[in-house]
């Protein structure tokens, strides 16, 4: 099966899994990326008449609008019941990178913001151990070196993404050469650096439900199993 046909038939299994909240008075959180377009994509065609939704990035500002899916101000809503989103790559205890889109920031804050993180990805996301995939760390344009230095003296080789600026302003160091043993240490470290936004290590709130598409299954794993 093609990495796009697994996209899509996880978006579905999300939305089967979440249609229960969806109605015109509850709020959801909705990410960044291809797979989480795939799950936009299976909302619009549902025509559920949802309230509607707080998105991590413009990108998906645009396309929830396009659909005609309203957009919602987390600091209205208050705490979020699901949120469903991507991944660059996920661990076995459900910690995620994330941030190839260069949306973490707004992921992050949103994930922290729901009773439920719903993971999706395709099978090529699952790994034993964080940091195959660079690690994306937002950060203030002015801090670019310093940040850089201090992640070479954390073990890492910081490289800058070239060309983008993030949806807050800021710029993106994407870390390369970590082998990350202890998510939630170096999650916390990288955002101790003074000029950091955040780090895309999702290990203090890590999803709570993983689905992944396999060529013949949806896997499903759980935090708490
Ligand atoms: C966006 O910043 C990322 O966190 C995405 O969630 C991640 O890159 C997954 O994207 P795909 O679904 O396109 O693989």
């Amino acid at each position: 099966m093609s990495q796009d046909a697994k996209k899509r038939q996880v978006a579905e299994a999300a939305f089967e899994k979440v249609r229960h909240l969806l109605d015109s008075e509850t709020p959801i959180g909705i990410g960044t990326g291809s797979t989480a377009n795939c799950f936009i994509d299976v909302l619009a065609e549902s025509k559920i008449q949802v309230l509607g939704a707080v998105a991590s990035s413009k990108a998906t500002e645009e396309r929830l609008t396009h659909y005609g899916i309203e957009l919602l101000d987390l600091n209205a809503t208050g705490t979020l019941p699901v949120y469903v989103d991507g991944a660059d790559e996920a661990d076995p205890r459900l910690n995620l990178i994330k941030g190839g889109g260069a949306a973490l920031t707004r992921e992050k804050i949103i994930a922290e913001a729901s009773v439920q993180f719903i993971c999706i990805a395709d099978d090529s996301k699952r790994v034993d151990v964080l940091g195959k995939f660079p690690l994306p760390v937002e950060v203030i344009p002015m801090a670019r070196s310093l940040v850089g230095r201090a992640l070479v003296e954390l073990g890492g080789d910081p490289e800058y993404r070239q060309g983008v600026v993030t949806d807050n302003g800021n710029l993106i160091l994407d870390v390369h050469g970590m082998s990350i043993t202890d998510p939630k240490a170096l999650e916390l470290a990288i955002n101790q650096i003074p000029g950091v936004v955040t780090c895309g290590l999702f290990a203090k709130r890590p999803a709570d439900i993983l689905l992944l598409a396999s060529d013949n299954d949806i896997l499903e794993f759980s935090r708490d199993a």
